[in-house]
């Protein structure tokens, strides 16, 4: 247990199911519960088993570094999905350390519409024809979800999703980029500009977890981040822009 906690640690990762080494079961300590921390592994002799496929990643990675370990995969485990990369992006993107909120569900856009290219209209549909962007529904994720093998129900994030698709019912994100009611935003006539999704939200495409990103070349001098009445003007004033500074345009 120590071990599989100790390597979980190590690694950042929960790894629950690990089995006891030889050294921590038959050694004669049964003094229940507070038994002594025990040392730091020997690498050998120690055989360290994967229990989710995830976990089997983790193992081949860790024993590709590091020869003398003994690991070992159940052939339930063995499979290629879910990918080492989705195991990673469903942890970041619920890492209590990193900014922004835990949203219900771990869900990756770096892993989505960066490694696997999906356009950003695509789950943001309507971008360009209406002022809100708006989230993508349960089904529409379902289209793609419903379709992968039953060892992806390891990632809790999925299990969540196919509850909510069962039950009806949708997914409560939270909102990150949200103006004061008396401000008028439209993305339509933003996108039909030709201005990008990143020159005001970042980098998304990068991020496993979503958070208010500050604008790292603060081009219009206040950070993007606070979507200051300041920021918008300055990109209003711009010439090339032609976009109008007049209060009543963005103030009913
Ligand atoms: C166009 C197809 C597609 C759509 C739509 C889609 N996904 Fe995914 N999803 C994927 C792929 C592909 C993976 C990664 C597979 C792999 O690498 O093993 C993935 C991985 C995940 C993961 C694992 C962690 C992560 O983010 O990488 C979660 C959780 C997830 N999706 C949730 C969702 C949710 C919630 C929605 C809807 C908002 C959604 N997906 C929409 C294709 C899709
Ligand atoms: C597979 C579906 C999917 C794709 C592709 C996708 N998004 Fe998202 N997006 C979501 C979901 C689900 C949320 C809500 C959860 C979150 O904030 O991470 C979201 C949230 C956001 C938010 C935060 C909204 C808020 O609350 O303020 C922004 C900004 C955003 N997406 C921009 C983008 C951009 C830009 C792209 C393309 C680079 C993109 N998204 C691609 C599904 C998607
Ligand atoms: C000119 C800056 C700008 C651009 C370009 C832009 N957004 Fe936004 N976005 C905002 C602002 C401001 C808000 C907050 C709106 C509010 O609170 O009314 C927002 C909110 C959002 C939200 C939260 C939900 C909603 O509908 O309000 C999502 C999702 C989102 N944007 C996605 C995108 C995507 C995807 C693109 C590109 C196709 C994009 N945005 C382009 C400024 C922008
Ligand atoms: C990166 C540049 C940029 C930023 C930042 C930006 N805008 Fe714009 N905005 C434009 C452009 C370009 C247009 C389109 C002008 C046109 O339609 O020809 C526009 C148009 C608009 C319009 C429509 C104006 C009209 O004539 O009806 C509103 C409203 C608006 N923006 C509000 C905002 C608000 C509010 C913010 C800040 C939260 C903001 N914009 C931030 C570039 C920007
Ligand atoms: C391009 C869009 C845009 C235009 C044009 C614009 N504003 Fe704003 N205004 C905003 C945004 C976004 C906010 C909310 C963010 C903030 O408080 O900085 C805001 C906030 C405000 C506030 C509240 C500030 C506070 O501290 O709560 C006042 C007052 C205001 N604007 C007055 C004006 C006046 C007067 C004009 C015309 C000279 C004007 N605005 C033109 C976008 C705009």
């Amino acid at each position: 247990m120590a071990l599989g906690l100790g390597l979980g640690m190590a690694l950042g990762i929960a790894l629950p199911l690990m089995a006891a080494p030889a050294w921590a079961s038959d050694d004669g300590h049964s003094d229940g519960g507070h038994a002594e921390e025990p040392h730091a592994p020997t690498p050998t002799g120690d055989v360290f088993v994967a229990g989710s496929v995830c976990e089997a990643h983790e193992l081949r990675a860790l024993a590709a570094e590091k020869p003398s370990m003994t690991i070992e995969i159940p052939p339930e485990f063995a499979g290629q999905w879910p990918s080492r990369s989705a195991c990673e992006s469903a942890r970041l993107a619920w890492d209590p350390e990193a900014p922004g909120p835990i949203q219900p569900i771990p869900f990756s856009h770096k892993h989505h519409a960066g490694e696997f290219g999906i356009d950003c209209q695509y789950c943001h549909s309507g971008t360009d024809r209406s002022p809100a962007a708006g989230v993508p529904s349960v089904e529409l994720c379902m289209g793609c979800h419903a379709q992968f093998p039953a060892s992806y129900d390891e990632i809790e994030g999925i299990r969540i999703l196919k509850e909510h698709w069962e039950e009806r019912k949708p997914i409560e994100w939270i909102q990150i980029h949200r103006l004061p009611e008396h401000v008028q935003f439209r993305h339509n006539r933003h996108i039909q500009a030709g201005v990008e999704c990143q020159t005001c939200h970042g980098p998304v495409e990068k991020l496993d977890k979503l958070y208010l990103v500050p604008d790292e070349h603060w081009k219009y001098g206040v950070p993007v981040q606070k979507m200051e009445m300041g920021w918008c003007l300055n990109c209003h004033r711009d010439n090339d822009n032609q976009a109008s500074i007049d209060c009543t345009r963005c103030h009913y």
